[in-house]
């Protein structure tokens, strides 16, 4: 099974939460500057929220796939809102790329808010989500 890794962090707080995923699946955690080079069953893709959308990196990596992947499963960090599932869903529902239903989202540190986040915990449970998402896959 081929496990691919991207994700974008203008902070750090979503590249903590890659790196976890990263290690739990024993695959290096890239930025979306890295094109997919191969077909991919399970793609973890990272971003933040920004502004109640997602970084034009994201985008330009998605619509710039021209592997087959299996499915995506998001992953991201945000202050307020909860995740960032529903912009990257519409983004790749215009490559018909399935997504996961499931997906990992936490608290990411903003100015006073949220201090910390992603911390052990959040870093802890990305890992074990990671890994049960893994174990689901034939
Ligand atoms: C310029 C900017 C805009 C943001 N806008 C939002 C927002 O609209 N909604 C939200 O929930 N969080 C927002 N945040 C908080 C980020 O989503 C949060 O800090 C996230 O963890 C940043 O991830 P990163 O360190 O990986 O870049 C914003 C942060 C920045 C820097």
């Amino acid at each position: 099974m081929k496990v691919e890794v991207r994700y974008y962090s203008r902070g750090g707080n979503t590249e903590k939460l890659a790196r976890a995923i990263a290690d739990a699946a024993g695959v290096p955690a890239l930025t979306v500057s890295e094109p997919l080079t191969e077909d991919t069953d399970i793609l973890f893709l990272g971003s933040a929220v920004y502004a109640a959308g997602v970084d034009d990196e994201v985008k330009k990596f998605i619509q710039g796939i021209d592997v087959k992947v299996g499915r995506v499963v998001n992953f991201s960090t945000a202050a307020f809102i909860k995740s960032t599932y529903k912009t990257v869903e519409r983004l790749l529902r215009e490559k018909d790329i399935p997504m996961d239903p499931e997906e990992f989202a936490c608290r990411g540190a903003f100015a006073f808010l949220h201090k910390g986040r992603p911390d052990e915990a959040d870093q802890k449970a990305a890992a074990a989500f990671a890994k049960r998402i893994l174990e689901k896959t034939p």
